[in-house]
């Protein structure tokens, strides 16, 4: 059967590529997964939910409750429940806003090396993505490079701090420069801030204080280690949200109703447990840096936030060609190609694994490297 021309020119994820290339005893650190457990209460008011029956379809929007409790984690920015769309993932809240903002010929400006959907997205959406680039060392958007792609079409602007796959968060020059830049020439922020509980150094900087040309996405996947669940959620302006929910409710008609009510039981919580959470990722981060950069050819800074380790190396090869000796060796990750066309010379390693797992890949990376480097 012949798929559409926008469909077919849509490039696979070069993450997932990787994953099914892993033999069953490799070395897995490809993969943006949590490996920590949920939060009990999120288990058990999904359970009990499923148990006592809500098991039907619910409000396209999102469960009242469930949208209130999310307001309310964001308070101190202003927003109430109808800020909030409750959606199926981060991903599919980012595809939902692309089908409703993106007209045929529509054009985007998406972060380089970055998330792999924002293009792909635009594209499946009748639309046209430019890559702008992050700067070296600290991943900060190119605000010269965005000046000069920015055409009469560019719709919007993704932005995604803390970032995978950089680990950069965003700085208050840059937050300052993309807000102006996007008022300036009428441009929407997709603000995509799904490890927004991950930061280690500094703070985050939301576009939730921009909303009246910005919309935010986060999710719960990564906050409360669910990605199964296919559990996010927009914030942006009331009116804004009317749309989305139109648009979502001809893609989904509405979110996974019991894993609703889990979120929805440890949200209260969940500082608590992300606390204890962000001290682990914060010594696995300390552990890969400094492995990492014991090694010749391979340097790169602390991440301030999320769970990656994007390292620059200085071999004669590609990043797809480092990956795949480091795979015949049994240590999966991704190459920073897969990232975009300023995503080569890197490799990303995900810290969302335990500390035994990290050492036994950090020994085979410093075994290739070695090797090469000789
Ligand atoms: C930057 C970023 N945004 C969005 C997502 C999507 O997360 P989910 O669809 O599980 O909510 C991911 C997942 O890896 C991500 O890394």
């Amino acid at each position: 059967m012949q798929m559409s021309e926008r469909l077919r020119r849509a490039p696979v994820s070069g993450i997932r590529k990787m994953f099914d290339l892993a033999a069953s005893d490799s070395i897995n650190l490809s993969l943006g997964e949590p490996d920590v457990l949920p939060p009990d209460e999120a288990l058990k008011g999904m359970n009990d939910a499923a148990v006592k029956g809500m098991n039907r379809y619910g409000p396209t929007a999102g469960v009242p409750q469930l949208r209130e409790a999310v307001a309310s984690r964001y308070s101190s920015y202003g927003v109430n429940a109808a800020n909030i769309m409750i959606t199926p993932s981060g991903t599919t809240a980012l595809m939902t806003i692309a089908q409703s903002i993106l007209d045929p010929g529509d054009e985007t400006l998406v972060p380089g090396p970055g998330f792999v959907v924002y293009g792909p997205h635009t594209m499946i959406s009748g639309g046209k993505f430019t890559e702008y680039r992050l700067t070296e060392d600290d991943f900060q958007p190119d605000i010269d490079d965005i000046q000069k792609k920015i055409t009469k079409r560019t719709k919007a602007i993704f932005l995604n701090y803390p970032s995978n796959p950089t680990g950069g968060t965003l700085s208050g020059t840059s937050f300052g420069a993309i807000r102006d830049i996007a008022s300036d020439n009428g441009i929407v922020v997709v603000s995509d801030e799904v490890y927004e509980p991950f930061v280690y150094e500094g703070k985050h900087r939301s576009f939730i204080t921009e909303l009246d040309n910005s919309i935010v996405v986060n999710g719960f996947s990564k906050m409360m280690a669910v990605p199964g669940w296919r559990m996010g959620f927009v914030i942006a302006k009331g009116d804004v949200i009317g749309d989305l929910t139109k648009m979502a409710y001809h893609m989904y008609a509405c979110p996974n109703m019991p894993a609703q009510y889990g979120i929805m039981n440890a949200l209260p919580s969940v500082d608590g447990y992300l606390k204890g959470v962000r001290e682990i990722y914060r010594k696995r981060r300390d552990l890969i840096t400094s492995r990492i950069n014991n090694i010749d050819g391979m340097k790169m800074s602390a991440p301030k936030g999320a769970f990656y380790a994007f390292p620059k190396f200085s071999f004669d090869m590609t990043s797809d060609e480092f990956a795949m000796r480091l795979v015949k060796e049994k240590l999966i990750c991704v190459p920073g190609s897969a990232f975009g066309e300023y995503g080569e010379g890197h490799l990303r390693f995900s810290y969302a694994a335990d500390e035994e797992k990290i050492i036994k890949g950090m020994d085979i990376l410093e075994k290739v490297a070695n090797n090469i480097g000789r």
